[in-house]
């Protein structure tokens, strides 16, 4: 979509649709209420009528409006003004990209940026609404032999402002906006793709493409070879069931200072989990082609920052494999020797996104960072605790910790903390090796994170659990992309000058 920002009157605006919001008991926003007086009372007589719900994310077209030059008005429902909040924007703008794209218009003027969540500035509401109107955008039909297409698509939005003020910086937060939005759109498409396509080979490949995409991305894939010279016995281990080689893919964006640290990123990428020999029941097991969106979120989040050209050192990896039962597959209680030098006895294969990402994050090390992040689908008992609306989070920085809990705030994109305790290790001891890849039943989350604290030492470390929240079950199935607008509103917010 073309995006742009203007400073233009709603009603000489030449447009297929003019989109005005209106709040609870019809209260009209300042764009509305100057349409309404050129249209002598149109708008607020129309409402009268009582048809239009004026709850957050309602909508109604009107057609013919006395002396407006657009050709439509799209009304959307704003709730109660003053008291937006972050979700009830979000809401809005994916409601009325809704309309707007099942529609008739090829362009839109928009004044919702009228629409204000207490606390932020212009820039983040117009970052936020793009970013909603591409996620609301986005179809997934690539194996659907009959495609739905709107009979005319949306090409062009413009956001309109009444005052000139921060139009420059809306220039550069629609930027972002789309970017992020890209981002998010690549990595739900990454998870929605079947596992007979999406295998570690296509991520490599995936990353390939992402090189001859911006100039300045360069990847590096290990091969099974590459990663036995390394010793990396723990990712190797979840792989060996498989006929799908495993691969270790790293995409380098350095475009900050050659003095300056870089930012790690991580990203567990499973493209099928079936549990291997301590096998799932087969109840839902499909959902496990998404055992890969802590990988997607890491392409979507460094093909974001390198669209944006980012001035940051950013550093993506993915450690990919699938978890298959066969003869060749680990068996509970074998011990593998990780790249650490630790030995881990593996007493349930089904724990195996800490295997392929513990030896990621000693790799990683080479790179001295100046924090590392790690995105994985970890464990169903993130879930059981948090529910489907946040994130678990834990890590062993409480600055870097606090930072990604506001950025998930304030994208909407929440993550909450879990505590990291030292005691939770004793869950984790062994008869037999140095540590055992499961503890039991109890604070499930906090175990698998213990388990990854011991390959962590040597940086600041945060850990991002999203098993709740990369995808959505049910009639709307399908990955969610998150948690790519909380990394990228952490990334803007801290690592970039002027975010
Ligand atoms: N990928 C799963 C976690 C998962 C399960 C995410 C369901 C989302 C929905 C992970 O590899 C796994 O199987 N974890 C086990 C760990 C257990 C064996 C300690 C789990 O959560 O049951
Ligand atoms: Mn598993
Ligand atoms: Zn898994």
């Amino acid at each position: 979509m073309d995006y742009s920002v203007k400073c233009t009157q709603p009603e000489t605006v030449k447009t297929d649709c003019l989109v005005i919001g209106v709040y609870e008991n019809n209260k009209l926003s300042p764009a509305a209420e100057i349409t309404d007086k050129k249209s002598a009372g149109y708008i607020s007589n129309t409402l009268k009528k009582g048809d239009f719900n004026s709850k957050a994310g309602h909508t109604m077209f009107i057609y013919e409006v006395p002396n407006i030059a657009a050709q439509r008005v799209l009304l959307v429902g704003c709730g109660k003004p003053k008291r937006t909040k972050i979700s009830d924007y979000q809401t809005i703008w994916s409601a009325a990209a809704k309309q707007l794209v099942n529609g008739g218009s090829r362009d839109a003027v928009s004044y919702l940026s009228e629409i204000r969540v207490a606390g932020f500035d212009s820039a983040w509401h117009t970052r936020t609404a793009a970013i909603a109107i591409e996620d609301a955008l986005y179809r997934f039909d690539k194996y659907k032999t009959l495609k739905t297409k709107p009979k005319k698509a949306l090409q062009k939005l413009i956001f309109a402002q009444l005052s000139r003020e921060a139009l420059q910086r809306n220039q550069l937060a629609v930027t972002q906006g789309l970017a992020t939005g890209n981002g998010l759109n690549r990595a739900k498409t990454l998870g929605n793709l079947p596992a007979n396509i999406c295998t570690p080979s296509y991520l490599a490949k995936e990353a390939k493409a992402m090189q001859r995409e911006y100039k300045g991305l360069k990847t590096n894939v290990l091969t099974e070879n590459d990663m036995k010279q390394l010793g990396m016995g723990a990712l190797l281990a979840v792989s060996q069931g498989s006929r799908e080689p495993a691969k270790l893919i790293i995409m380098e964006h350095l475009k900050g200072p050659k003095s300056q640290k870089p930012l790690v990123l991580i990203g567990k990428g499973i493209t099928f989990d079936t549990g291997g020999i301590s096998i799932k029941p087969a109840q839902a097991m499909d959902e496990m082609k998404f055992d890969m969106c802590g990988a997607a979120s890491v392409f979507g989040t460094v093909a974001a920052c390198a669209e944006l050209k980012l001035p940051i050192n950013l550093i993506g990896v993915v450690a990919a494999a699938e978890n298959m039962p066969d003869g060749m597959a680990i068996k509970p209680g074998d011990i593998v020797t990780s790249m650490s030098g630790k030995t881990i006895e593996i007493l349930n294969t089904d724990a195996e996104g800490r295997l392929v990402l513990c030896d990621a994050l000693t790799y990683i090390e080479r790179y001295n960072p100046a924090a590392v992040i790690d995105i994985a689908t970890l464990t169903g008992a993130c879930i059981i605790a948090l529910g489907r609306h946040a994130s678990g989070l834990l890590g062993n920085n409480s600055k870097l910790i606090n930072s990604l809990k506001t950025a998930g705030t304030h994208s909407g994109d929440r993550a909450w903390e879990l505590p990291l305790f030292d005691e939770y290790k004793q869950q984790l001891s062994s008869n037999f090796a140095d540590i055992a890849n499961i503890g039991n039943r109890e604070g499930g989350t906090i175990t698998a994170a213990s388990f990854l604290s011991h390959f962590t030492s040597k940086f600041a470390w945060a850990h991002l659990d999203i098993a709740g929240t990369a995808w959505k079950s049910g009639k709307d199935k399908g990955a969610t992309g998150r948690p790519i607008p909380l990394l990228m509103q952490y990334i803007l917010d801290n690592h970039v000058d002027a975010g």
